[in-house]
């Protein structure tokens, strides 16, 4: 998303100044082109010369001494694709929400018709004030990307919301405002994870899901513009920003959670991987190990609902159902038997059982088998760039 992008970040007089080094090292590393302008209190907090080393460009921080250009405001005004001021400063915020230009940022802002995030950062009363609240509205309103703070200890020992949140956080904020929202008015349900089905208090039936395929789909999702419902197993993943999570275990629990948001869903994408079978006669306490000769221990198990079949057959002419189909062996037969069993338009074929692919893995390939006989193969990359490959092709189909 980043490679080639220019990224105009502007950095303002408080403690948190420091984050906006690491935020530019990760717009670089992710690819993007980055011009810095610094107030002249961020000085006071960062040097000019980690941002220019960090960068590799000059960093502007005052108008007329600065730069061989006589309007270089305007040009990296113009140059800029997005622009992110991080942390904002309540002084900066009143300047821009009043169109004052008296310095570098706030004059180069001005002319910026790009789209602009703001990430203010402050003492809590600072930020809780009504003057800054009314400003950070205005310019909401006028269609520029508050974040809110982080709450937590502050740097004046202050407990309450003003603290910048993380670099990575912002980036993936900035990530969803370059985005195409080709998914706008969109509602997606997303399944992800294992199921967790219990033979007693301790021991459960379950697989090797770690949910990041899932996961990759429902944040692309919302990037997009989607309204993402996430219906996830237990993983240890950060639940998404910007998407409703709902926490299940068990496939029954999986069942009811997706059978009831299924009406106001547009997309549902089913990559959870359900345990087909559970204990009978899961006990209430630890089953004990026995101290006689036999050792054998059965457990009898019983069918669990097909979700996706269920779902298969609720679906309506305007929904778009996709599947996942983990196989080890006979991938595309295995394939077009499901999609077909489970009257779906469309399903993600896994070969499983390597490092790379399939479970755990960050990277992933799969084939997309279509309900009309056609296929379109996706190569072994990352499973973020696999969920927005996959996007592609369901809002193709759907037309
Ligand atoms: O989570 P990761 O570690 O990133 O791994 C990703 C993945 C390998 C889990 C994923 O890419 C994948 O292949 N998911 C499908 C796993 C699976 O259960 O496949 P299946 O062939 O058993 O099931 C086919 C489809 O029916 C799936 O969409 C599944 O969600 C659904 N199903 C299966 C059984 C059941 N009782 N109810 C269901 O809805």
């Amino acid at each position: 998303m980043f490679k080639d992008k220019h990224i105009l970040l502007g950095v303002t007089g408080g403690i948190a100044a420091y984050k906006a080094v690491e935020l530019l090292r990760l717009l670089k590393k992710a690819g993007a082109n980055v011009n810095v302008i610094v107030t002249k209190s961020a000085l006071k907090f960062v040097g000019k010369t980690t941002f220019e080393v960090l960068s590799e460009n000059p960093v502007l921080s005052d108008l007329y001494f600065d730069t061989q250009s006589l309007v270089k405001h305007i040009d990296l005004a113009t140059w800029a694709d997005a622009a992110v001021i991080a942390p904002a400063t309540a002084n900066t915020i009143a300047k821009l929400a009043h169109g004052i230009a008296d310095d570098a940022l706030s004059t180069t802002l001005l002319a910026v018709t790009a789209p602009v995030m703001i990430c203010p950062s402050m003492n809590t009363d600072m930020y809780q004030n009504i003057r800054v609240q009314r400003n950070l509205d205005i310019l909401e309103t006028d269609g520029w990307h508050i974040i809110d703070p982080d709450s937590g200890v502050l740097a004046c020992k202050a407990v309450g919301a003003g603290r910048l949140p993380d670099p990575w956080f912002i980036l993936d904020r900035l990530e969803a405002i370059l985005t195409r929202k080709d998914l706008k008015g969109k509602k997606i349900l997303v399944s992800a994870g294992p199921t967790v089905e219990p033979i007693d208090p301790v021991r459960f039936v379950s697989n090797h899901s770690s949910g990041k395929m899932g996961y990759a789909i429902a944040r692309a999702a919302e990037k997009r513009g989607g309204t993402v419902t996430l219906v996830s197993g237990p993983v240890n993943l950060d639940a998404p920003v910007g998407i409703e999570r709902i926490d299940v275990e068990t496939c029954e629990q999986m069942a009811s959670q997706m059978l009831s948001n299924l009406d106001q869903a547009d997309i549902i994408i089913k990559v959870a991987a359900v345990a087909d079978y559970k204990p009978i006669d899961p006990k209430t306490s630890k089953i004990k190990k026995k101290d006689n000769n036999n050792k054998d221990l059965c457990i009898s198990m019983t069918e669990n609902p097909d979700i996706l079949k269920l779902i298969g057959e609720k679906k309506t002419k305007d929904q778009f159902v996709v599947g996942f189909a983990a196989e080890t062996d006979d991938l595309e037969k295995n394939a077009l038997l499901k999609i077909k069993k489970k009257n779906l338009d469309m399903i993600a074929a896994n070969l499983v059982g390597s490092s790379d692919s399939g479970f755990k893995a960050d990277t992933n390939k799969v084939k997309l088998f279509f309900r009309d006989g056609s296929l379109f193969d996706i190569p072994l990359m990352e499973k973020e760039k696999v969920a927005n490959i996959l996007i592609d092709q369901v809002i193709k189909k759907m037309g």
